[in-house]
């Protein structure tokens, strides 16, 4: 099969291609760097003729919440108006489990509106949600820090490794589509603050760790399992230490 891989170059991208080759597929990356960019539609047709399946693990350059607003529904909108024009049969992409039950983030708002798109749009379909990547838990440690301590939400978290995300998008794209939504999560469930000691631990990072239930996690507040997958979900293997484990050199990305 032709598989295009719409942000092909990035973290999951990459895996993915690497995947789906491997299973003997024309797996394409597409992305800037290859010429190919789903807001200004450049090589966006060229790239989708022949393809049987579209997945889109793109991700926006900038977080604002309007820019990243934009990014999602425009890229989205292009995407899916190519894919009518090609045939494509399968659009699947990549969102974030509980995206619509935290309208205080732009982030997850625009991820909702990416999903409003993709139903409305006539592509056969796959949602993934997935939860927050280890590769992803430094960054939101970063976000609380404060000197000599960190501060952060004592909201529920479930990491899964973005290799598993990648193992079960390179799964489903070959599958048919499913008409909805998808959930994957990591194997625990742990506050923020809890995270981050647990990082904290194995990095010997000396600072701090405050859980406070008003820090904000991108722009919201977590009140408990918003982000947590609900009884449906495939939960990953790759725990905590397994993870870290594959952080070979000792820096944590
Ligand atoms: N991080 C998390 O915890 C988490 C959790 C759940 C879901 N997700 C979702 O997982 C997906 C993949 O994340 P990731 O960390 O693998 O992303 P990433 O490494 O940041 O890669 C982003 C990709 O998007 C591409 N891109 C940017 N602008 C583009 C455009 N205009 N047209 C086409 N491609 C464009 C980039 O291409 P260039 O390299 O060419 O610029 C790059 O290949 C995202 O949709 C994210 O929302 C993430």
């Amino acid at each position: 099969m032709k598989i295009v891989i719409i942000g092909g170059s990035g973290r999951v991208g990459s895996n993915v291609v690497r995947r789906l080759e491997a299973k003997g597929h024309d797996a394409v990356a597409a992305s800037p760097a290859t010429g190919v960019d789903t807001i200004t539609g450049e090589g966006l047709a060229d790239v989708m003729a022949g393809a049987d399946v579209v997945v889109d693990v793109s991700n926006a350059p900038v977080w604002d919440d309007d820019a990243v607003m934009e990014f999602f529904t425009t890229s989205t909108r292009n995407q899916l108006a190519a894919e009518r024009d090609a045939g494509v049969k399968h659009h699947l992409a990549v969102s974030i489990v509980g995206t619509d039950r935290l309208p205080d983030s732009g982030y997850l708002r625009a991820k909702a509106a990416l999903e409003a798109e993709i139903e409305a749009g006539s592509t056969p379909y796959t949602i993934l949600r997935a939860t927050q990547f280890f590769e992803f838990l430094p960054q939101i440690v970063e976000a609380g820090a404060e000197g000599d301590s960190v501060r952060l939400s004592t909201g529920l978290m479930q990491f899964v490794a973005a290799d598993e995300v990648a193992a079960t998008v390179a799964e489903l794209a070959i599958a048919a589509p499913v008409g909805g939504r998808v959930e994957l999560g990591g194997p625990e469930a742990l506050a923020i603050d809890a995270w981050a000691r647990r990082l904290f631990a194995a990095t010997g990072d000396q600072r701090t760790v405050i859980g406070d239930p008003h820090a904000r996690y991108y722009g919201t507040e977590l009140h408990g399992g918003e982000l947590t997958t609900g009884d449906d979900a495939r939960i990953g293997t790759i725990d905590f230490d397994a993870w870290f484990a594959t952080q070979s050199d000792g820096v944590v990305r």
